[in-house]
């Protein structure tokens, strides 16, 4: 998918022509009147006739029938000029390319409602998202034959302007955050037998190469030689041996006082649940057990492409939770590469075993912060639903930021208290831990159990079981993967720039 700036007129060469309008645009948009002059009155008799007022998330479809160019006009509507944000803005161009899909459009116009770089961004980033699809295993019939190719972003007033430089770097962002964001999508939608452990490495070292990252990939034996004896114990019942990925991003040029961040993801490319085996039912589901890994590999991409001014390191626990007469049990102790010892109570409790070794792992590279995302627990769903994530965090400054920068991002979080009361649900008889506790507070107690692990450093844990993969399409995409975190951590990321 190609962006441009440009203009947008009765007769640009575009199959879909969407219009953003907010409720004052109605009467003073150029565009909407040149549209209306040339189909003869068509706009404003459909937009009298049905009622279409501009309100927030309405929209209204005009088929020009050969008086224009393009073959439908979309208006698209955003509500009341002074209430429009840029995530309203990123849902209207979400809401443009998924009807330019349905079309079967390979180019789409879009107009603003002004020039500014944040609106570029928002509805360019917005057009990416909502094209997303994913059609890797569809063959015959169910193959789309035509996809998006090019998008025109313009303005009410038919030209945009001055394309500025700083227009043209907010287009080439939103792409690239998009581009990021479904990347992290694909990598949660493709199937567990292709998805190994091994098939996520090669898809991390694919987008190292592409940005210009350095990758380093444990395979079994280095994982083992390594010490870490917890994501070994997870891996052991598959064939699919695991993987440990460090990727690095370092700007460019040296700089004092830059900051330098772990990013860290859980990577069960299946989680059966290992031999305390899950219910057959939505079993499958779990191949999305990876969308933690896949966020943060995601999030590289675009870290890379962005040239953020932060020094990152993506750290990737990748491993397969099975059954099989070698696989780990209730009952074993192992090591850890923090030094800790572990009784293990469940084996589908895997999750914070591969990520107490990677935060171990991290904590050595001296972060200033440390930030972790993972599907961990099906408590956290049952706490706040699968639109928003639990946040927990040990340091208050990197909550509030964080928290801050979610909000600007458009993303749900919910900090979760680390309660100390709980902590003692961890008390092993035979090993310095146990990794579960009761039932009830499951997600608190497994993120007291991360913790442990993370040493003195500024810590933050998204528990993202819940907005990861969804089972119903919603305003930036199609059920399935998600990429939920990337646009958050991309913004947090940018808050520490120098
Ligand atoms: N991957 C699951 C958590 C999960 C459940 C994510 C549903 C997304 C949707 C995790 O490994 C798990 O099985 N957690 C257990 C922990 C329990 C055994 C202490 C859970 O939540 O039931
Ligand atoms: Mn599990
Ligand atoms: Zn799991």
């Amino acid at each position: 998918m190609k962006f441009t700036l440009g203009s947008l007129g009765p007769h640009t060469a575009v199959d879909l022509l969407a219009v953003m309008l907010s409720e004052e645009d109605l009467a003073r948009s150029p565009l909407l009147d040149a549209l209306d002059a040339a189909l003869g009155g068509a706009v404003r008799t459909a937009i009298s006739d049905e009622e279409f007022t501009a309100k927030k998330d309405s929209a209204l479809t005009v088929v020009t029938y050969g008086r224009a160019t393009p073959r439908k006009i979309l208006l698209l509507g955003l509500g009341p000029d002074a209430k429009v944000t840029p995530v309203e803005l990123r849902a209207a161009g979400a809401r443009a390319a998924r009807t330019a899909n349905a079309e079967k459009a390979t180019s789409l116009g879009l107009a603003l409602t002004d020039g500014d770089a944040a609106t570029i961004l928002a509805a360019t980033l917005g057009a990416t998202l909502g094209a997303y699809r994913f059609t890797r295993y569809l063959t015959g019939d169910r193959r789309p034959k035509k996809e998006l190719e090019r998008v025109t972003v313009a303005l009410h007033g038919l030209k945009l302007a001055k394309h500025t430089a700083e227009q043209k770097r907010a287009l080439a962002q939103g792409e690239a955050v998009g581009r990021a964001v479904n990347l992290a999508r694909d990598l949660v939608n493709d199937p567990p037998n292709e998805m190994t452990p091994a098939a996520f490495a090669a898809a991390a070292e694919h987008v190292a190469k592409e940005g210009g990252l350095s990758v380093k990939v444990l395979d079994r034996a280095r994982i083992r030689a390594a010490g870490m004896k917890l994501l070994d114990a997870v891996g052991r019942g598959s064939r699919n041996e695991p993987r440990f990925i460090h990727l690095t991003y370092k700007p460019e040029k040296a700089r004092k006082g830059r900051k330098r961040v772990v990013i860290v993801g859980k990577g069960l490319t299946f989680d059966s649940g290992g031999l305390c085996i899950k219910p057959a039912a939505g079993m499958g589901d779990m191949k999305s057990d990876m969308a933690g890994a896949a966020m943060t590999v995601g999030a590289m991409a675009a870290v890379a492409a962005l040239k953020l001014d932060v020094e990152v390191h993506a750290l990737v626990a990748a491993a397969e939770n099975m059954p099989d007469g070698d696989a780990y049990r209730p009952g074993d102790v192992f090591g850890s590469l923090e030094g800790k010892t572990v009784e293990i109570i469940n084996t589908d409790a895997e999750g914070r075993l591969v990520l107490a070794d990677a935060l171990a792992y991290g904590r050595k590279l001296e972060p200033d912060y440390m930030i972790d995302h993972a599907t961990l627990t099906g408590a956290c769903m049952v706490a706040l639903g699968t639109s928003t994530a639990g946040f927990y965090a040990n340091d208050e400054e990197l909550a509030a930021r964080y928290l801050d920068a979610a909000k600007t991002a458009g993303e749900s979080l919910w900090r979760m208290p680390l309660l100390e009361e709980l902590r003692d649900q961890l008390k092993s008889d035979v090993a310095d831990l146990k990794h579960t506790g009761d039932r009830y507070g499951g997600s608190i107690t497994a993120a007291l159990f991360l913790r442990e692990f993370v040493g003195g450093a500024k810590w933050a844990h998204l528990d993202i079981a819940g907005p990861a993969f969804l089972d119903r399409a919603h305003a930036l995409g199609p059920k399935g993967g998600t990429g939920f975190g990337v646009l958050a951590l991309l913004q947090f990321l940018a808050s520490l720039e120098g």
